[in-house]
C-alpha cells in the first residue's frame, strides 16, 4: 500500500522510463522555472514546485455504493492523463468532484497547491479548470464564432451580450481559436447544422476560451467515428504540448488511451488499481483481470 496513491495501486509511472523529467505524474519537473501554479520544478537547489492537480484519498459513496474509494494521484503540465475502467467504475463521479459540482465525503484537491474541496463550480472554473462535456455544451442556434466569442467574454468577465451578431469583441481571438482546432472555415455556421465531430472541436475551442492549466474531458471522442476519435485526441495532445496544460480524460477506446496517454489510472468500483505508463498498465494483471470478458475492451 503506498500512501501516495491510495488503494493499494500498482505504480509503474514512468518515472524511470527514459522518457525525460516532467513527464511523470509524480513531483519530478521539467526544468523552467515559474510560477507556483505551474507545477514544475524549480531550477537546482530550489524545494520542488507542487504538482498542477493533486487528489489525496477522495472518497464519495452514494447510498452503500463506494463510487470513489480512496482516490489519489498526482498531474503535472504538459501531461495527458487517461482515467479508464468499466462502466459504474467511478469516473464521471470524480470529474465531478474535482469541478466541484459533487462534494466528496472525504479527501483533498490541491490545484496549483490551492485546496478546491469547498469551493464552488464557478470558482473552480475560474482558476483554470476547463471541462468539455459528454453531452455537447454549445448554443446551437449561434454561430461556431459567437460561441467561442461567448466563451471569451464570459473568460474575460464582460457582459454576456454580443450584441447582435456583427459583433467585432473578440473576434480575433475566437478565430485563432477555432483556427487551432481546425474550424475558422466553418465560424460563421450555426452550431446545430455541425456535425458531430466538429461539434466536438468547437467545444474543445470554448473550453480553450477560459484559458484552462487543467482540461477535464469526459468521454471526448463518445459517438465519433474512429478516425475522428484518433484525430480529436491528436489535436488535443498537440494543445497540451504547445499550452503546457494538463489533460485529465476518460475513453472507452483502448487504442485511443494506449496511443495518446502518457499515463493511466485505472479505476475499479472505486478504487484505483493502477497508476502507470501506458505499457505498465496494458501489462498489468489486475488491470487484465478487470476487463477480462469485457467485449467491448481490448487491451491486447
Ligand atoms: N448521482 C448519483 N446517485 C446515485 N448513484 C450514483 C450517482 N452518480 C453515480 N452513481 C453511481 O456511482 C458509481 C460510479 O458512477 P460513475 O462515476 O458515473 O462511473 P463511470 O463514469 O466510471 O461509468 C455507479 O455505481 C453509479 O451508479
Ligand atoms: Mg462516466
Amino acid at each position: 500500500m503506498t500512501p501516495a496513491n491510495g488503494a493499494g495501486a500498482d505504480r509503474g509511472d514512468g518515472r524511470g522510463d527514459g522518457r525525460g523529467a516532467g513527464r511523470g505524474t509524480g513531483r519530478i519537473g521539467g526544468a523552467a522555472a515559474g510560477p507556483e501554479l505551474d507545477g514544475r520544478a524549480g531550477p537546482p537547489g530550489e524545494p520542488p514546485r507542487v504538482p498542477l492537480l493533486e487528489v489525496r484519498g477522495l472518497c464519495r459513496a452514494f447510498g452503500g455504493v463506494r463510487a470513489v474509494d480512496d482516490v489519489s494521484f498526482t498531474l503535472d503540465r504538459g501531461r495527458l492523463l487517461a482515467l479508464i475502467g468499466p462502466n459504474g467504475a467511478g469516473k464521471t463521479t470524480c470529474f465531478n468532484i474535482i469541478n466541484g459540482q459533487l462534494a466528496p465525503d472525504r479527501g483533498s484537491i490541491r490545484f496549483g497547491g490551492r485546496e478546491l474541496v469547498g469551493l464552488a463550480p464557478h470558482r473552480i472554473w475560474r482558476l483554470g479548470v476547463g471541462r468539455t462535456f459528454q453531452i455537447t455544451a454549445t448554443y446551437p442556434s449561434m454561430t461556431v464564432c459567437e460561441n467561442v466569442q461567448m466563451a471569451l467574454l464570459s473568460h474575460h468577465r464582460r457582459l454576456l451580450s454580443l450584441r447582435g451578431r456583427a459583433s467585432a469583441q473578440y473576434r480575433d481571438e475566437a478565430l485563432a481559436l477555432l483556427e487551432r482546432v481546425g474550424m475558422a472555415e466553418q465560424e460563421d455556421r450555426p452550431c446545430s447544422v455541425l456535425a458531430y465531430g466538429d461539434l466536438k472541436r468547437v467545444e474543445l475551442a470554448v473550453a480553450l476560451a477560459n484559458a484552462p492549466s487543467l482540461l477535464l474531458m469526459d468521454e471526448p471522442t463518445a459517438g465519433m467515428s474512429p478516425g475522428e476519435r484518433i484525430e480529436l485526441m491528436q489535436l488535443t495532445a498537440g494543445i497540451v504540448a504547445e499550452r503546457n496544460i494538463a489533460v485529465l480524460f476518460t475513453e472507452h477506446d483502448m487504442d485511443v488511451v494506449f496511443r495518446h496517454a502518457d499515463h493511466i489510472l485505472v479505476l475499479d468500483r472505486g478504487r484505483l488499481i493502477a497508476d502507470g505508463a501506458p505499457e505498465a498498465v496494458r501489462a498489468n494483471p489486475r488491470v487484465r483481470a478487470v476487463y477480462l470478458g469485457s467485449e467491448d475492451v481490448a487491451l491486447a
